[in-house]
């Protein structure tokens, strides 16, 4: 694209922002409901609703609540909802065995959910930390995180997931190879019509230490996750990353997280142009609302205006906590 303007006075940018009906006629992207994913927690028990403390505003949810949830974010336009399990310590251990549980948090809440509210699409996440004892997405040996070994578990929890009824399959470990593998275990078994959104460009990121909280890992986790996760110096390899996974048969891919990696989203969207998210982080979540609880930003403009900033960065969709909050102000509610 060739820009051509007229020369100052002929040319005033100003006539295009006069009045809101100017600026709206010529804004280039927009924000709606229907770009959203909203992230929430599942816990244990009935009728539990339990405040996570960095992340104020979040709340884990028992499964009758998650159903609910689901049912208001139907009701919203939100398309779809990303179940994070918050596991009873109890059931982590080094094998990870809990994480391909047919009757496990995570699969019992799909299966609710897709009973009671079937016009959400459920994407889920497949990777073992919320099951390790050791925290990390793969399970470890000699202080290794081990990749091939992984996958095959990755595969468990991939068929169970789909088998519970799952639209979306979110991996979100980082190992080599997954994709494929799953790709191929989903068709043998007969769920082809499962996509999978693969974290393709996931960086190694201070700002999941909420999430980490939310989910119970923190704890759990001994050192950091860089031999899998990305080094946020990194741009091309983002790219190769995206072919990698698109190639072995992902649906979608994602940058996460999001704003520090703006320049990420443009570059996949444009060097691929496949359905492309970013995932607004819990330590993206967190700053902007604890600033807000301070009186420091408008939380509401800051809201709107990071998600606007994820379209304009060429993401077809956004993961945020915010998600429901942002289609009532869409709507204007
Ligand atoms: C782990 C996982 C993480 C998030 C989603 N899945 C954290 C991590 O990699 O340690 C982070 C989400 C967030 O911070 O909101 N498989």
């Amino acid at each position: 694209m060739q820009p051509v303007f007229a020369p100052f006075p002929s040319g005033r940018f100003r006539r295009s922002r006069r009045s809101e009906a100017l600026r709206a006629l010529t804004q280039e992207v927009s924000l709606s409901a229907s770009d959203l994913i909203w992230p929430v927690f599942v816990r244990d028990g009935r009728n539990v609703r339990e405040p996570v403390a960095s992340m104020p505003g979040v709340e884990r949810l028992s499964v009758e609540l998650v159903v609910e949830a689901a049912a208001t974010a139907h009701g919203l336009g939100i398309p779809a909802i990303c179940l994070f399990p918050y596991t009873d310590p109890a059931l982590k251990t080094a094998d990870c065995r809990e994480a391909w549980n047919p009757e496990n948090l995570a699969n019992r809440a799909i299966r609710a959910i897709k009973a009671q509210v079937p016009g959400i699409a459920v994407m889920t996440d497949v990777a073992l930390d919320p099951y390790n004892a050791l925290g990390h997405d793969g399970l470890v040996r000699d202080g290794v995180i081990l990749n091939d070994e992984t996958i095959e578990a990755l595969v468990k929890m991939t068929l169970a997931q789909a088998d519970a009824g799952a639209d979306i399959l979110g991996p979100s470990d980082m190992m080599d190879g997954r994709i494929g593998a799953m790709r191929s275990a989903l068709e043998t078994a007969g769920h082809k019509d499962v996509a999978i959104l693969s974290y393709a460009a996931k960086y190694a990121s201070a700002f999941y230490g909420p999430f980490r909280d939310a989910v119970g890992a923190s704890g759990a986790l001994k050192g950091d996750k860089k031999t899998y996760q990305m080094n946020p110096g990194n741009s091309d390899e983002a790219l190769r990353l995206v072919a990698r996974d698109l190639s072995e048969g992902a649906d979608m891919v994602m940058v996460k997280p999001g704003m520090p990696y703006l320049d990420i989203c443009r570059r996949v969207k444009d060097a691929f142009g496949a359905p492309t998210f970013a995932y607004q982080v819990s330590g993206e979540y967190a700053m902007i609302r604890g600033a807000a609880l301070n009186g420091w930003i408008d939380g509401d403009k800051a809201m709107m205006e990071t998600l606007l900033g994820f379209k304009r960065a060429g993401c077809d969709g956004i993961l945020t906590y915010f998600a429901p909050e942002a289609a009532r102000l869409l709507r204007g509610q």
